[in-house]
This record gives C-alpha cells, structure tokens and sequence, in this order.
C-alpha cells in the first residue's frame, strides 16, 4: 500500500454545538464524498461523508460488515465488542451474506411495521404509567431516568420475553459495552455476563415457552441455542441504548428548538414526519458504521485496497446538502425520509418500525403530559455522551 506522506487527519469528534456533528467532518464533501482516514491504530483508510457514496457503500456485496476486519475509528481501549476478531454466533451486525441472510430471515417478519403497529396499546400503557408517575412525583427530575430509558428497556424485554426485573444487571452490562471509558477486561466480561445470561434464559424457554421471540426462535429449530442468545443480546442492547438515546436527545433538542416543539404540540399529525426529522438531525450514531472492501475497488476516482477500513459517516450523509435542503436546520415539516439514520442496505437497522413506534408515541406524549417541561440546568450543563457508542445525553435535568 503506498502511503500519503502527510498523514490524514483522524475522525473529528470534537463539537461545537451538541446537535451538529463537528464541523471538520463534511470536508468538501462535493467534491471529496471520499477522503482519507488515520486510524487510531495508525492504519490510513477512508472515510465516506456524502449521502450518495454513503448508500453506495452500504448496498455494495465487496464492502463486508465482518468483525474480523472492522477497526475503530476512534480510540477506545475496549475497541468495539468484536472488532478484530470472530463476533458470536448470531451477532448479525457483523456478518456478511449468506450467514447474515440467514439469521436475519429468522427475524425480520418479528420487525415488520404492522406488527410494531400492533404493539402500539402496550407502548401507550407503558409510556402513560411513566408519564403519570413523573407528573405526580416533585420537579426536577432525569428524563433519561425516569422515562428515556425505561420506555425502550420495558419495550424489548417484552418483545424478547426477557425479565425486566433483570434490567439492572443487562442495562449495566449494556452501558459498558458501549462505553469508550472502559478496559477490554471489563468491556469482555460485560459481554460474556449478557451471553450467559441469555443462554440461560434460552435454555429456560425449552421448557417454559412464552410469546416472546426467543421462544419463537427455539420453536422454530433453525438457530442454535448460542445464535438465539447472541441475536437475544444484540437486540437487548441494541435495542433499548439506542432509542433511549434518541428519546433523550430528541427531547433536549426540542427544548432548545421552541418554535419546532410549539409545531408539534401545535399538530400531533407531524409527529410521524418529525420522529423521522430528528432521527435525522441527531444521527445517533455519530462514529459512523464500519465496512471494509474485500477487493480493491474505485470509488468516487480513488482507488481502494482490499483490506483497506472504510468508516461511512451517517452524520456527515445526513447533513448532505446535495439530499436535504439546509441540512443543519431542524425542520419538523420537511421530508426527511431517505435519511441514513438507520444505516442502508442489508443491515439497515432491524429495529427501525420499533424505533419509530416507539418515538411517535413517546414524544407527543411528552409533552401533553408535562406541558412545562423544561431543562432544569442551563443547556451548556447538560451531560453529552461523546464518551459512547450512540451519541445522547447521559442525564437530562427536568422540571415541569
Ligand atoms: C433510534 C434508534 C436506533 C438507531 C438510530 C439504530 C441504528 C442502527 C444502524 C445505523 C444500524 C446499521 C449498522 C451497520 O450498518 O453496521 C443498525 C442495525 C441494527 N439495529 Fe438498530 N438502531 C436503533 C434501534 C434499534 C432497535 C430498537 C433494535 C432492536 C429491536 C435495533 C436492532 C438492530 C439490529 C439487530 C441491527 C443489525 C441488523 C443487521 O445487521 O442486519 N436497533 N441500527
């Protein structure tokens, strides 16, 4: 590989403003959708910051999702839970076709949007019985307590047929995979804690079946006991940091955008189209999602090794104006759809119709309930999680 003699810059991470990602990070995206990329590991690879190359990558069969050849583009001494190595059975995540198309055939008609449609009375109970008991207990209060976090946790240990009751010790284990501060002792041992914990549980359903999914997957005989618990802890993590992360955020953001919240609570009907504007707006993913070309391949007129890391930039795509007019403007009445919150291609997000459902509820729910919801701190003392996997608040003082 012939190396640049300057060294590329590494990922700017850095944030002026907490709902913008940093600025360095567009580059001139027109005329540069590719740049180089220094790795923490001082590997030179790419990064991908338009919204065209971005989905081309991501719908590309030569780009592999593997762990085997993923590296961070950031440093953190617990690296991601498998890069670099073999991810466990069923982390589909990680997988390429046709192991991915495998297991996720397994699942996908579980995530279809009639079905998360259909877990909408469950969601309105639940949210409603948070709602309720912030509005009865003292301000201030943490959001992302009592509500951001919650919300999902209870949503996916209900779809999973795992014990709430449990939560303390997953959502434990589940912030620490996705922490940047953590050893890889204690990021390794988290991850084996939720593997045996689900294995367990797996092994407990054969007997005792219920209508969760992991029940589903051991009826259905085709995934091994080790793939239903690496699929059940990608989906508990995946599923509840994420979207709590969105919660949490979407409603620091609102509260610091007046005239977009005054909208939405001035027309409920926007809350569909304005979860997808926030989804947008605040890209949780703020890393990027990693592939690496298993042959050489040209891109936008560069020329790709194999074996080269390629980090596509779904904040940077997101606010491409090329796709979205003003991208950096929050705007609950444009069409955001096409966004690439959720990443694109055959590893766009599973849990996405869950996701949605759950924001869509959650946010006009919000703020019918509490109409004077407001940051308890000054905006500048709000906690940012640029130390995490997702981007989000890791509190959010309110008062109502
Ligand atoms: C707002 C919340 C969420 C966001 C922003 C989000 C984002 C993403 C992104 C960007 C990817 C693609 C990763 C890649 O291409 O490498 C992904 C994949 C995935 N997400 Fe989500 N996610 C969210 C919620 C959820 C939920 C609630 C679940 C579980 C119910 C979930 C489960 C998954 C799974 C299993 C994958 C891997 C799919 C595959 O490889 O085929 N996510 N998510």
């Amino acid at each position: 590989m012939t190396r640049p003699t300057v060294l590329p810059p590494m990922l700017p991470t850095v944030r002026a403003r907490p709902f913008d990602p940093p600025e360095e990070l567009a580059g001139d995206r027109a005329h540069e959708p590719i740049r180089r990329l220094r790795y923490p590991d001082g590997h030179i690879g790419w990064l991908v910051t338009s919204h065209a190359l971005a989905r081309s990558v991501l719908a590309d069969p030569r780009f592999s999702a593997r762990s085997e050849f993923k590296r961070a583009p950031v440093a953190r001494p617990s690296a991601d839970p498998f890069y670099g190595r073999t991810a466990l059975p069923g982390w589909l995540v990680d997988m390429d076709a046709p192991e991915h198309t495998r297991i996720r055939q397994r699942l996908a008609g579980r995530f279809t949007a009639r079905k998360m449609k259909d877990l909408r009375p469950q969601l309105d109970r639940v949210v409603d019985e948070h709602l309720s008991a912030m509005a009865e207990s003292t301000p201030p209060a943490d959001l992302v307590e009592r509500f951001a976090l919650p919300v999902p946790s209870l949503a996916i240990c209900e779809l999973l047929g795992v014990p709430y009751a449990e939560r303390a010790a997953f959502q434990r284990n589940s912030a620490t995979l996705f922490s940047l501060d953590v050893s890889e002792a204690q990021a390794a041992l988290a991850m084996d804690q939720l593997d045996s914990f689900l294995r367990e549980l797996t092994e407990h359903k054969r007997g005792r079946p219920d209508d969760g999914l992991l029940s589903a997957l051991v009826a259905d005989g085709t995934l091994s006991t080790e793939e239903i618990a690496g699929v059940g802890v990608l989906l508990l993590t995946a599923g509840h940091e994420t979207t709590a992360s969105s919660l949490s955020l979407g409603a620091f953001a609102l509260l610091s955008h007046p005239e977009q919240l005054a909208a939405l609570t001035g027309d409920p009907s926007l809350a569909d189209n304005a979860v997808e504007e926030l989804l947008r707006y605040l890209t949780i993913f703020h890393f990027g999602v990693p592939r690496t070309p298993l042959e050489d391949v040209e891109l936008a007129g560069r020329s790709l090794r194999a074996g080269e890391s390629v980090t596509v930039s779904l904040s940077a795509a997101n606010r491409d104006p090329a796709q979205f007019a003003d991208p950096d403007r929050l705007d609950l009445t444009r069409r955001a759809t096409g966004h690439l919150a959720f990443g694109y291609g055959i590893h766009q997000c599973l849990g996405q119709n869950l996701a949605r459902v759950e924001m869509r509820i959650a946010f006009p729910a919000l703020f019918r309930r509490l109409p004077g919801l407001a940051l308890a701190v000054p905006p500048g003392e709000v906690p940012l999680s640029t130390d995490m996997g997702f981007y989000g608040v890791h509190r959010l003082p309110v008062t109502w």
